[in-house]
């Protein structure tokens, strides 16, 4: 196992290049099983949960070559159809292979993702979907087992307790696509990794309309084709930079960010005293030593992302008074905040909200990574932090950020890996 050394202090400067994201790659991937044509897909991030991805598509029967950030897909002619426990409950994004294998092989069978330390993650609105396009589906041994020749598209409601699901409305928009008929679904997700998601399948000869919007119109085609498809940058990843040049009062340039995709984020920033600037796809940001303490909720887009909360509320640490952080995607996603305290933050959990006293200076110490974001929060706190953290259990972070103590050390950051 390795480990992540951080002697914190300095502050950041310079520019970082941010890589495709993650999110939007995944579910692309697993659209590439509605056809049997060649696809290509590149900016794709060389990340575990892709190479995930691409085990699960080999396991199907794909032919799956990846050069750096490009990957060559040929599924013609794959038979698979079961997605195995073993790769499912290391990657819950999984998941999205069940519409297009439902869709294109009449029969799918993905093993139940199993717990998420981020807290309850149900499926029900996937499955509810799934149904409401015709197909008959069954929990078995730990499987979820999809079948259904007849599908057909139909007027679909996808939200749930907390809102629209992104993966369930990206398994039923690639469903639909090759369903006879018209499918609507209402409260479909807005991210953007939801719209690159469906750019890629109208390239493939989908015919959808309305992404970008909780209506997501989709008229079933008979058959999709291979395409080329370029994936959009990482909101995320741009968003955790501009989090870290604040922690660390820096100055720098993010290149390849998507300021559209970043709204709620540079708003509340602005607010805590943060200078961001942005040129096309440039974003500069500068900070002060004492931000203002700002309060935040989590929604889903184009709300407050909940992959962004715990680089917030490590930030928060730091201002200058009290900031009241509320999660009302995954109510639970609060295990960073005793690895917080550990580093002399003051942060007390009160239901579904954080509140955080910032604290005159964090101090580094011993930390365990629980999942990635969170992992991301304790590596900002820890450029923040005087004297030396050591972050273990980094394998969460190696899922979702490209190169991140190479990043960081070219912003003047002094990181590093260590065997544990
Ligand atoms: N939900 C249900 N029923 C469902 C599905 C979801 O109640 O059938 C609930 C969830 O429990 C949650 C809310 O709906 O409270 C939203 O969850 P969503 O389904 O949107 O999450 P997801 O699609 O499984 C994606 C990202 C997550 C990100 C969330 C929210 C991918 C691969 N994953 O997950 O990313 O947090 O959307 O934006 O796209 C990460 O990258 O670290 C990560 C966890």
């Amino acid at each position: 196992m390795e480990k992540l050394v951080i002697e914190g202090g300095a502050r950041l400067s310079g520019a970082v290049q941010i890589s495709g994201a993650k999110n939007a790659a995944l579910p692309i991937l697993a659209a590439t099983l509605l056809t049997e044509e060649k696809c290509v897909i590149t900016n794709v991030p060389v990340l575990r949960d892709v190479q995930t991805m691409i085990k699960i598509l080999r396991s199907l029967g794909v032919r799956v070559q990846m050069q750096d950030s490009r990957i060559t897909v040929c599924p013609a002619e794959y038979e698979g159809h079961t997605a195995p426990y073993r790769l499912v409950s290391t990657m819950r994004a999984s998941i999205c292979v069940l519409g297009p294998l439902l869709a294109k092989q009449a029969f799918a069978r993905v093993s139940l993702p199993g717990g998420c330390v981020i807290g309850p993650r149900p499926i029900d609105l996937h499955l509810k979907g799934l149904s409401g396009l015709g197909a008959r589906i069954k929990v078995e041994h730990g499987y979820i087992v999809a079948s259904g020749k007849k599908l057909r598209g139909g007027r679909i409601y996808l939200g749930g307790p907390f809102g629209s699901s992104v993966l369930a409305t990206a398994n039923v928009m690639m469903a639909a696509t090759l369903t006879p008929g018209m499918t609507i679904i209402e409260n479909a997700a807005c991210e953007p990794e939801i719209v690159d998601l469906a750019d890629f399948l109208v390239k493939m000869g989908a015919r959808i309309r309305g992404q970008e919007t909780p209506a997501i119109e989709i008229e079933g085609v008979k058959e999709l084709h291979g395409a080329e498809h370029r994936i959009i940058n990482d909101r995320i990843e741009a968003g955790t930079y501009i989090l870290a040049c604040a922690i660390t009062a820096g100055e720098i340039t993010v290149k390849g960010a998507c300021i559209a995709h970043l709204g709620a984020l540079i708003d509340k920033l602005r607010d805590a005293g943060v200078v961001i600037r942005n040129s096309g796809d440039t974003i500069l940001v500068k900070a002060g030593r004492k931000l203002r303490p700002v309060d935040i909720t989590t929604l889903p887009f184009p709300g407050f992302p909940t992959d962004l909360q715990a680089q917030t509320m490590a930030l928060m640490c730091t201002a200058d008074g009290i900031s009241i952080i509320t999660e009302k995607i995954y109510p639970e996603r609060f295990m960073h905040i005793s690895e917080l305290n550990r580093m002399g933050a003051r942060i007390m959990k009160e239901g579904a909200s954080a509140i955080i006293k910032g604290a005159p200076e964090l101090s580094g110490a011993l930390v365990m990574a629980s999942d990635l974001r969170a992992s991301a929060g304790l590596v900002l706190a820890g450029l923040a932090a005087s004297g030396k953290t050591d972050i273990s259990r980094i394998y969460h972070l190696d899922r979702g950020y490209r190169q991140m103590e190479e990043k960081l050390s070219r912003l003047g950051a002094k990181i590093w890996r260590e065997k544990e």
